[in-house]
C-alpha cells in the first residue's frame, strides 16, 4: 500500500452518510455556498443502520391528542433514570420543525385517506406518534438525502473511503498525549479502498457520523458496517465518551438461522396488536408489565430471554393472525413479503421470532451543541451519547436525534466557521515497516471470536463471572491483534477488526464498572429480586 504523497483539503469533512451525515452535509452545503465539503463512507453511498429503519420517526404532530410533555415522559421513562432532561425537552421540541425540513427535502410519509400523516405507535409510546414510509422508513430517507446531497455543487461524495483514524496533536506534534489534555481534531486519515492508498484529509471541521457497532455480536439487526469505527476512533483520539454498558437488543428479529444480519420485525407490528406467544403458543408479557407487548424494548427483551432460558427454546413467536390483513400488508410490504418467502403466511402461521443486539445507547459524549470534548470535532447520531437516551433508547427516537444533533452542529457553526483556520503541519501517512499480511483468515477467525464472547458473556444479562471471562479473552484478541496491526499492510478489515476489539472491550469494561442495573443494561449478579 502506498501513503499518498499530498495533503486535501477540505473545510468541513464529514465521515458517515447515514441521516446524521448526510443532514448535515446538506445544511452546510446550502449556508456556506463557497465551502468544500467533502463525506467520506466506508462503502456504498446508502450502505448505513438508517437505510434499515422500518418503524420510523417520532414526533408530536397532532397537538390535539398528544404534547411535548408525553412525549418528554415517554423518554424518561424508557431512559430508566439517566437521561438529560434538558437534552431530552430540546430534541423533543425541536422534532416537528426538523421533520418539516426532512419532508421539504423530499421525504414521503405515509398519509392516511383523510390526506393526514399517519402516525404508528412503537414500544414506549403513550401516544400514536411514529411519521413513516410504510416498512422501509430508512430506506426512503437516505434515497431523498442523497438525491438532495448530489445535487449540491460544493460537497464531494466519496463512496469505499474508510477512515482510519483523526488527526490530532498526537500526531501532529508526535507526542503522547494524555485524556486529560484539550486537544484539536485536524482532520483524518482515509484509505481509498479501491486505490488501496491512504489520503491524508485536513479539515477546519470533522464531523464524526459513523454510527454504531452492532457487529460485535452474533445476532444483530446492524448490517456489516455497523464495526464501532467511530467510537474507538474518537476513544484513541482520548475524547471523553460514556455509557457503552448500555446495549439495546430489539425484542423481535426474526428467527432465521444463518441469516446475517437479523431480519427485524418491526416494533410497529406489535403497535398494530400483534402479539407475543412462547413457543408453546401462550401469552406471557401480561406476566412482566403491564404494558405487555408494548413495554420498553429493554423489558420485552429480557421477557423473552428469560422465556426462552426457561423453555430450553430457540425462539418465541409473534402473532398476527387476528390483524386486518389488508391493512397489515400495506403498512408492512416489506415484512409480509419477507415472511412469505421463508413459507410464513401471516394470516395463519405465528412469525419465529428472537431477540438481536440492535443500537448502542452510549458513545462520545457530545453537548447540545453535538461539540465533542476536542476542538473542532463534532459528533451526531449513534455513534454518540448525547443524554437523550439514558439507559434505554426509546423506539424511533434515534433518527430524530440525528437530525437535531446534525442541525446544531451546523447552528453552532454558522456562529464560529469564520474563524477557525485551516491546520498547518499535517503529517501525511507513515506506512514505513509494514509488510502485506498474508494471512487473511487469522482477522476472520478473530472477528468472529470477538462475536462469540460478546454474545456468551455480554449480552441481554450478564454476571461478574461472565464479564471478567470477555475482559481476559478480549485482551489476550487486543494483543494479537496489535501485533498484526503494527507490521501488516492496512486493509478495512483489520481496521474493523481493531475497532471491534476496542468497542467489544469498552463495552465490557463500562459493563464492570456499572453497579445498578437500569435500562440496556443487566447484571444477574446485582439483583434482588428474580425476574
Ligand atoms: P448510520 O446510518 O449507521 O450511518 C453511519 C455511516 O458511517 C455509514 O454510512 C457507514 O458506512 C459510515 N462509516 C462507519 N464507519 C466508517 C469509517 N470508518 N469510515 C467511513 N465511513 C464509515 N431508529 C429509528 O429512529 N427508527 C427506526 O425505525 C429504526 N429502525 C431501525 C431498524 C434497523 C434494522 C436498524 C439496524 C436500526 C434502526 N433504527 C431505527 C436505528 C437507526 O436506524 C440508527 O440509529 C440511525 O440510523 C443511525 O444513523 P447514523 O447516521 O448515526 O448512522
Ligand atoms: C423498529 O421498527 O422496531 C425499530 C425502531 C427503532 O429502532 O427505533
Amino acid at each position: 500500500m502506498n501513503a499518498e504523497k499530498k495533503v486535501h483539503k477540505t473545510d468541513f469533512l464529514i465521515i458517515g452518510s447515514g441521516i446524521a451525515g448526510l443532514s448535515f452535509a446538506l445544511k452546510t452545503a446550502t449556508h456556506f455556498k463557497n465551502a468544500s465539503i467533502t463525506i467520506v463512507t466506508k462503502n456504498k453511498k446508502n450502505e448505513c443502520n438508517t437505510k434499515y429503519a422500518q418503524g420510523g420517526i417520532s414526533t408530536v404532530w397532532n397537538k390535539t391528542v398528544d404534547s411535548f410533555e408525553q412525549h418528554i415522559q415517554d423518554t424518561l421513562i424508557a431512559g430508566d433514570g439517566i437521561c438529560n432532561e434538558d437534552i431530552v425537552k430540546m430534541v423533543i421540541e425541536d422534532a416537528p420543525t426538523r421533520l418539516k425540513e426532512l419532508i421539504d427535502w423530499g421525504v414521503n410519509f405515509d398519509k392516511n385517506k383523510k390526506g393526514e400523516y399517519s402516525l404508528g405507535r412503537e414500544g414506549g409510546h403513550s401516544q400514536d406518534r411514529v411519521l413513516h414510509h410504510k416498512d422501509i422508513t430508512g430506506a426512503e430517507i437516505e434515497r431523498a438525502l442523497i438525491e438532495q446531497v448530489e445535487k449540491a455543487k460544493n460537497i464531494n461524495f466519496l463512496t469505499y473511503h474508510y477512515a482510519i483514524d483523526l488527526i490530532t496533536e498526537h500526531q501532529v506534534t508526535k507526542k503522547r498525549i494524555t485524556r486529560k489534555e484539550k486537544t484539536t481534531c485536524f482532520g483524518a486519515y482515509v484509505l481509498d479502498e479501491k486505490k488501496n492508498k491512504v489520503k491524508t484529509f485536513s479539515a477546519k471541521v470533522t464531523m464524526l457520523a459513523t454510527g454504531g457497532n452492532g457487529q460485535v455480536y452474533s445476532t444483530t439487526t446492524n448490517p456489516v458496517v455497523a464495526t464501532g469505527d467511530g467510537i474507538a476512533m474518537a476513544y484513541r483520539a482520548k475524547a471523553e465518551i460514556s455509557d457503552l454498558e448500555f446495549i439495546q437488543f430489539h425484542p423481535t428479529a426474526l428467527y432465521n438461522p444463518g441469516e446475517y444480519p437479523a431480519f427485524l420485525i418491526s416494533e410497529a407490528v406489535r403497535g398494530e396488536g400483534a402479539i407475543l406467544r412462547d413457543y408453546h403458543g401462550k401469552r406471557f408479557m401480561q406476566r412482566y408489565d403491564d404494558r405487555e407487548e408494548l413495554a420498553s424494548r429493554d423489558i420485552v427483551a429480557r421477557a423473552i430471554d428469560n422465556e426462552l432460558k426457561k423453555s430450553g427454546t430457540p425462539n418465541v413467536y409473534l402473532d398476527c393472525t387476528h390483524l386486518d390483513y389488508d391493512a397489515f400488508k400495506k403498512h408492512f410490504p416489506n415484512i409480509t413479503e419477507k415472511c412469505l418467502t421463508l413459507g410464513i403466511d401471516i394470516r395463519k402461521d405465528y412469525i419465529p421470532v428472537c431477540p438481536a443486539q440492535h443500537y448502542i445507547c452510549g458513545g462520545i459524549n457530545i453537548n447540545k451543541k453535538a461539540k465533542t470534548s476536542i476542538k473542532n470535532l463534532y459528533a451526531s447520531g449513534e455513534v454518540t451519547r448525547s443524554g437523550l437516551h439514558g439507559a434505554n433508547r426509546l423506539a424511533s427516537n434515534s433518527l430524530l436525534e440525528g437530525i437535531v444533533f446534525s442541525h446544531n452542529a451546523f447552528y453552532n457553526l454558522t456562529k464560529r466557521f469564520h474563524k477557525i483556520e485551516f491546520p498547518t503541519n499535517v503529517p501525511q501517512w507513515n506506512d514505513s515497516g509494514v509488510v502485506k499480511n498474508m494471512e487473511k483468515i487469522l482477522i476472520t477467525h478473530d472477528r468472529n471470536e470477538v462475536k462469540t464472547i460478546m454474545s456468551n458473556y455480554v449480552g441481554i444479562v450478564r454476571s461478574n463471572e461472565r464479564l471478567l471471562r470477555a475482559e481476559k479473552r478480549l485482551l489476550n484478541l487486543y494483543e494479537d491483534n496489535k501485533r498484526l496491526y503494527d507490521h501488516s499492510e492496512l486493509s478495512t478489515d483489520l481496521c474493523e477488526l481493531r475497532n471491534l476489539i476496542t468497542t467489544a472491550y469498552l463495552i465490557t469494561q463500562f459493563s464492570k464498572n456499572r453497579k445498578d442495573n437500569k435500562g440496556g443494561f443487566y447484571n444477574a449478579d446485582l439483583i434482588k429480586k428474580e425476574l
